[in-house]
């Protein structure tokens, strides 16, 4: 099973504000979705306050808070281990976000994929730093900027390197 990072994140590594995204992205919306539809998705609580429920997918959202109400098609799981226990059936899992679950994540995931935004902006969430000697860029594609996407970005991928 591979463990995959999915996020977009600015040239300065922010991911969000407010618990909010701060820029839309149509052709990113579309990359994510075409990702992870049909797989599980693992996220923290506040991403999940964020995001809601996303059609087509499991989501697994992690909380030291065992009490927390869900929406009935959605797991709650008490740490990332535990996230991970209750996958089924899936040859790639997706961790969504956010700051938090990346950092801790960062450690056990095989792939990343990135989408860099090529514009600075303030915020209160980030992306960890990727370690270059333990991370293998295998993918680049460039996009400029058009009438759904309104920073020009790439689509990055990023292999473990120790990973075959
Ligand atoms: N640009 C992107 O790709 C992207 C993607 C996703 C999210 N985001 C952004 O990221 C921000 C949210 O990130 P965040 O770091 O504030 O929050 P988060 O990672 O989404 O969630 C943090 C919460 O997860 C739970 N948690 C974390 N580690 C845990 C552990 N080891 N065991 C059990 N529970 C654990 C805790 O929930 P409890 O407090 O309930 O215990 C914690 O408060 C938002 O701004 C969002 O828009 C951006």
């Amino acid at each position: 099973m591979t463990i995959s990072l999915i996020a977009a994140a600015s040239e300065n590594n922010v991911i969000g504000k407010d618990n909010k995204l701060i820029w839309k992205l149509s052709a990113d919306m579309k990359f994510f979705r075409e990702k992870t539809t049909g797989h599980h998705i693992i996220m923290g609580r506040k991403t999940f306050e964020s995001t809601g429920v996303l059609p087509n997918r499991t989501s697994i959202i992690i909380s030291r808070n065992n009490g927390l109400k869900l929406p009935k098609n959605c797991l709650l799981a008490s740490s990332i281990e535990d996230a991970f226990s209750k996958v089924k059936n899936d040859d790639e899992i997706f961790i969504i976000g956010g700051a938090d679950i990346y950092r801790q994540s960062l450690e056990i995931a095989h792939k990343i994929y990135l989408t860099r935004i090529h514009h600075t902006f303030e915020g209160d969430a980030f992306f960890p730093e990727i370690d270059k000697a333990k991370w293998e860029l295998v993918s680049q594609q460039d996009h400029q900027p058009d009438e759904k996407n309104q920073y020009p970005f790439t689509f990055l991928e990023f292999k473990k390197s120790d990973c075959s």
